[in-house]
């Protein structure tokens, strides 16, 4: 990989903000009529939109239809898909085989509170690819995790727990912690502060949730040897296997292993939050990808092929304390028919052996693609990926925590891309920690595409 910055050019900035103003003034121009959806959505929606991260200034992109890789908007624009849900749709938009199994069970039912055999053909099919098991439904990846933990802590009756700072594990107070903070309040690396991630989450349960560095099972052993000796041996370490909120962030050779070995001798859960990448890298997500099997893993996101669905796995032992009644593991929609059905539907007949070969071709091109504009034009940055997961991280050097993140991230090119994408047919995550998501409905062109934007933009940035 060619990071060392005397191999990269220095980007000229006056161009790089000149181009941001261009970009933004150019997509406020074809987006007119989400501007008036806006106008229209905030005296009813909170700032015109559904969920905090669908906003946007000056305003929210509206969309309207999808269909395979291929997504519009309220103004009619035609885009490639690379946002997929904030990578829930690895079957591409409106999936012949998910929208036959929604048509049919909606007909049938679609809510009893009672379960169906197809959350019974579910659970079997998640218990073969991760041979974890037992499973339960929830609908979000929220609830996964916070059912998750909830779990661990009455298994070994204890309340404090470990995460990797920087990681989102949803909208819950206990994880709503030390992400997205400002760089000069982490703390040192051995003692990182536990930093409530915005307003009204409580102190006391903010100081329970101890964060750690990403790629440092020293860091990790250190921090828990810590917390026992002051009598607060955590519950469980919750973390993604590969890191997908800072762009993507890959585990160094052998860390995974190492958490293994350090959770398994201090007695603490191994919880892999795999709901960005459960079924999106691999079809036993990042415990068969890393070869590393965790205790429990939480799934949403590409569960339910769009529906509202969730999932959490564990070893008999673990969910132990579900069946004997200890923890009430509930929800009302939890096992839902139709988002049973789609999953179904998803787990059978479209994210099959060769859809992941298929999504595995496609990000080789994609990454190598993006990999060989960064050498030619010699920007400082690299692209990685896995699965249907990749980006482009714009850093002269490599990132592999949140402190290298916040460091190096160049956070202007970013904004540049995300606006240069959007303006050309590429629909992709906005916000400088995100990633793209291959669907299995994307092909050569589509991908294609995204590599022709990128290599536009850099003719533009070095030119
Ligand atoms: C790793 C991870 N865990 C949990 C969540 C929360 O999932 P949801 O938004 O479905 O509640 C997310 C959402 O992006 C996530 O990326």
């Amino acid at each position: 990989m060619t990071l060392a910055s005397e191999m990269t050019v220095g980007l000229d900035r006056e161009r790089v903000r000149s181009m941001i103003a261009r970009e933004a003034a150019a997509l406020d121009e074809r987006t007119k009529a989400s501007a008036e959806m806006y106008e229209r959505a905030r005296r009813s929606l909170s700032g015109g939109v559904a969920s905090s991260y669908q906003a946007r200034d000056p305003w929210p992109i509206y969309l309207t239809t999808g269909e395979g890789a291929v997504v519009h908007d309220v103004d009619g624009n035609r885009m490639w898909d690379f946002h997929n849900g904030f990578g829930s749709m690895v079957q591409g938009h409106a999936h012949p085989a998910i929208v036959r199994a929604v048509r049919e069970r909606v007909a049938l039912g679609t809510h009893f509170a009672a379960t169906t055999e197809d959350g019974v053909i579910v659970a079997e099919e998640l218990q073969r690819r991760w041979g974890l098991a037992r499973w339960r439904f929830v609908n979000s990846g929220s609830e996964a995790t916070m059912d998750a933990i909830r779990i661990a802590r009455a298994l070994t009756g204890r309340e404090t727990i470990v995460k990797i700072f920087g990681s989102y594990h949803g909208h819950h107070d206990g994880v709503m912690v030390s992400i997205g903070v400002p760089y000069e309040d982490i703390g040192d690396r051995e003692n990182y502060a536990s930093l409530p991630y915005g307003a009204g989450i409580p102190r006391a349960v903010s100081d329970l949730t101890i964060p750690v560095p990403f790629n440092d099972a020293g860091a990790m052993e250190r921090r828990i040897q810590r917390l026992e000796r002051e009598g607060r041996r955590p519950a469980c370490v919750i973390m993604e296997a590969a890191m997908m909120n800072l762009g993507i962030v890959l585990p160094e050779p052998g860390y995974l292993q190492e958490v293994r070995e350090i959770t398994r001798r201090h007695g603490i859960v191994l919880i892999f939050d795999e709901v960005k990448t459960g079924l999106a890298i691999a079809a036993g997500g990042a415990s068969e990808r890393f070869g590393v099997m965790p205790d429990m893993v939480t799934l949403a996101k590409t569960l339910g092929g769009g529906l509202p669905s969730g999932a959490i796995g564990a070893s008999e032992e673990v969910m132990r304390v579900v069946e004997d009644g200890s923890v009430y593991q509930v929800g009302t929609y939890n096992g839902n028919p139709l988002g049973m059905a789609a999953a179904r539907a998803s787990l059978q007949e479209v994210l099959t052996p060769a859809a992941y070969e298929h999504l595995d071709a496609l990000n080789e091109r994609i990454v190598g693609g993006c990999q060989a504009v960064v050498e030619c034009y010699r920007l400082p940055g690299y692209a990685v990926g896995v699965g249907a997961k990749g980006c482009v991280t714009f850093s002269p050097q490599r990132i592999v925590d949140y402190e290298t993140f916040k460091a190096h991230q160049d956070v202007e090119i970013t904004e540049l891309a995300w606006l240069f994408n959007m303006n050309r047919g590429i629909f992709m995550t906005p916000g400088r920690e995100e990633e793209w998501t291959l669907s299995v409905t994307h092909t050569d062109e589509a991908v294609d595409a995204y590599v022709r934007v990128f290599e536009e933009m850099a003719a533009e940035l070095v030119g």
